[in-house]
């Protein structure tokens, strides 16, 4: 299949790799040069360390790397050989809307648009464009590489043919897809980021220190990682974000972002990414 990603970031760069693994061919576009080329590198390392580890089978990571297409010049010309268009840009509502009402515009009739989406509606992008029977949510995880699992998000409008074209679509990849409603954090994130909140929110009370709450959930949960190591992973200006969306989109206070959290990323501690979260990760960078 001939695949679009917009959005060469991350994720973008991620799921590049992984259609570029599975055999599809791969249109990358990113609105910023230098992030297309940083991301066309990470895709080039990624495809490199899996030769290493033997996934690529009998192929070569070069051999996989020539399935990526040059870079199109405009969205336009990015999308209009697509069976397949996955958003991936930037996590800012105004981005995104523009960019699915530009999909709207330029991509044939025929394509699945599906979006990457953390924590937007699928319904709210699909009406954007226009397109609400085609346009599902795709949502993978970060590392694409490690993570085996891929939402398949219905829109109000998602047809049952694009809803199991996305299924066949995320298992082509070697993924398990599991599919959900378009509701608020999807699935995994509305039942993972309350937990890390929550953790943040006993830190607050004085319940405990944060080495105890992960250590107690390590050993008398079986997590593989506490709670509080979890935030710092992901970042904890995205546990903000997401909480603060669930809290909106949802109206409950049970959402209610921890105020222990919204101090920490005002003072910039933001986890593993700016060296220090609830733990030292070598101090701040
Ligand atoms: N990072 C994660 O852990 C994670 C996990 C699952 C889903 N997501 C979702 O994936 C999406 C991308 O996240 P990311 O972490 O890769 O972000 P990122 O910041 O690493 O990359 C986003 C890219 O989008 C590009 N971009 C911005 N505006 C654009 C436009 N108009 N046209 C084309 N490209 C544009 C930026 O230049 C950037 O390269 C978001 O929707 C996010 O919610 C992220």
């Amino acid at each position: 299949m001939n695949v679009t990603i917009l959005g060469a970031g991350t994720m973008g760069a991620g799921i590049a790799q992984a259609c570029l693994q599975a055999g599809h061919a791969v249109s990358l576009f990113d609105a910023q040069a230098d992030a297309l080329a940083a991301g066309r590198d990470r895709i080039a390392r990624g495809l490199a360390r899996a030769e290493e580890k033997g996934h690529l089978g009998d192929q070569t990571a070069e051999a996989t790397l020539a399935a990526l297409a040059p870079n199109a010049a405009t969205l336009q010309a990015a999308v209009s050989a697509a069976d397949v268009v996955i958003e991936a840009v930037s996590e800012a509502p105004a981005v995104k809307e523009s960019v699915w009402r530009d999909l709207g515009s330029y991509a044939r009739e025929g394509p699945l648009l599906a979006s990457n989406t953390s924590s937007l509606s699928i319904t709210a992008l699909a009406a954007a464009a226009g397109r609400p029977e085609r346009t599902c949510g795709l949502h993978f995880f970060n590392p694409v590489a490690v993570l085996p699992l891929v939402e398949v998000v219905r829109g109000e409008g998602t047809s049952d043919a694009a809803m199991d074209e996305a299924d066949a679509f995320a298992r082509s990849l070697g993924k398990t897809p599991v599919q959900c409603h378009d509701r608020p954090g999807f699935l995994v994130n509305r039942l993972l980021i309350p937990y890390v909140n929550e953790a943040a929110q006993l830190l607050d009370e004085g319940s405990a220190d944060a080495e105890a709450i992960d250590t107690a959930m390590t050993l008398g949960a079986n997590m593989p990682m506490g709670p509080l190591a979890l935030a710092d992973l992901i970042g904890l200006d995205v546990v903000l974000a997401i909480m603060e969306s669930l809290h909106a989109e949802l109206g409950d206070d049970k959402y209610r972002p921890a105020p222990r959290l919204r101090r920490m990323v005002r003072a910039g501690h933001l986890g593993r990414k700016s060296g220090r979260g609830f733990f030292d990760h070598g101090g701040q960078r």
